[in-house]
């Protein structure tokens, strides 16, 4: 029996409020011209106050299933790719389930960072091809600006909100899910994290009072990661799934930065630059939705032919990394 896993159908959901770096000028000492030349970002999405990341990825969820022509009752599975969950728990795919009213469907959230979507795109796999699950719901979803100091330059330019998601089956026309590779290296989990929160350091007045709930950076050293531990899953998973770069129709990487969407594309000597997806300059860092959200642009403004091959690629705190080869829709 041919269990191949594949993605069956594509939705996203941006909110519709626009944060500008006009904007951010008022709010921080920064400037259109630095935000640009630095990051390539000009605008990002924020969710309303009481539009929460379970919200924005139910909206997705429902947008893919459409895609799909799967109801939710289809669904057995679903797996939430977040950083910013609702709660610590229950998980986000719980309270996603209730949204959507996938009845049938188990659930569980992926922590993966910015790197969740594609570690949920390896799990989705697996759970097809072993015939453990038939119709997998994956939802990348992020409310960045609550865990966001906006009155960090350097940090507050960058995140916007936004979800994500997509259906993997092997039943159906779709995107063959070739080969995935992951990676992760927590010697340097300092770098890019939320210091309070959980056990280590539970949330009190003090851990408020000093920022601790928002998102730490050392940016410049994540950069020079992200470039190397990008282009290295990228071609590691080209030649496990027997593939190379001239084969590549379109890269989506992970929409962090557009100095490290360059600096990535230009280790890819075969692949010109009009075939790197990026949609950074206008949602910023939408950490583990990025990816996601990318796929189904493309896949909206795109007519993906049989034999295109889409490489996927991210990383994020953890370290985490790691690269999705898909191909054509047979
Ligand atoms: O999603 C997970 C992965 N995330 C990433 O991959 C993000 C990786 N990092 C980055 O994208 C970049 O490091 C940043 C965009 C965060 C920063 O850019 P940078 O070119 O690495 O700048 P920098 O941190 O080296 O800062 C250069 C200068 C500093 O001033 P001094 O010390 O040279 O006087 C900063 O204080 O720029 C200053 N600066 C700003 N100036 C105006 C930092 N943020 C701002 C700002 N506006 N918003």
């Amino acid at each position: 029996m041919n269990r191949k896993a594949k993605i069956i159908g594509t939705g996203s959901y941006l909110p519709e409020r626009i944060l500008s770096n006009q904007d951010l000028e008022k709010m921080v000492e920064t400037s259109d011209e630095w935000i640009v030349s630095r990051t390539g970002m000009k605008e990002r999405r924020l969710a309303r106050e009481d539009e929460f990341t379970s919200d924005m990825g139910a909206k997705a969820a429902l947008a893919a299933l459409k895609d799909s022509g799967l109801s939710p009752q289809d669904i057995d599975f679903i797996l939430v790719a977040t950083t910013t969950p609702d709660y610590p728990f229950p998980s986000t795919a719980c309270l996603i389930q209730q949204q959507i009213g996938a009845k049938q469907a188990a659930g569980l959230d992926v922590q993966a960072a910015c790197t969740g979507f594609i570690y949920a795109l390896s799990i989705a796999k697996a759970f097809v091809e072993t015939g453990a699950y038939k119709n997998i719901l994956i939802v990348a979803a992020e409310k960045l600006s609550a865990v966001t100091n906006y009155k960090d330059r350097s940090t507050c330019i960058l995140f916007g909100d936004g979800a994500g998601a997509c259906i993997v089956s092997s039943t159906g026309k779709g995107l063959g899910i070739e080969c995935v590779e992951l990676g992760c290296d927590g010697e340097q989990a300092n770098l890019l994290m939320m210091p309070a929160g959980g056990t280590r350091c539970p949330a009190s007045k003090e851990t408020v009072e000093n920022g601790l709930h928002y998102i730490k950076m050392a940016g410049n050293e994540v950069f020079k990661h992200a470039v190397r531990r990008m282009e290295a899953a990228c071609k590691e998973c080209l030649e496990a799934a027997g593939s190379s770069e001239e084969k590549v129709t379109y890269l989506i990487p992970h929409q962090a930065n557009m100095r490290i969407i360059d600096a990535i594309a230009k280790r890819f000597e075969h692949l010109p630059p009009e075939r790197v997806f990026k949609t950074v300059q206008k949602y910023g860092n939408t950490a583990a939705s990025s990816v996601a959200i990318a796929l189904d642009e493309l896949a909206k403004t795109y007519v993906i032919q049989q034999d295109d091959q889409i490489l996927l690629t991210a990383f994020g705190g953890g370290l985490t990394w790691g690269a999705a080869l898909l191909s054509g829709r047979k």
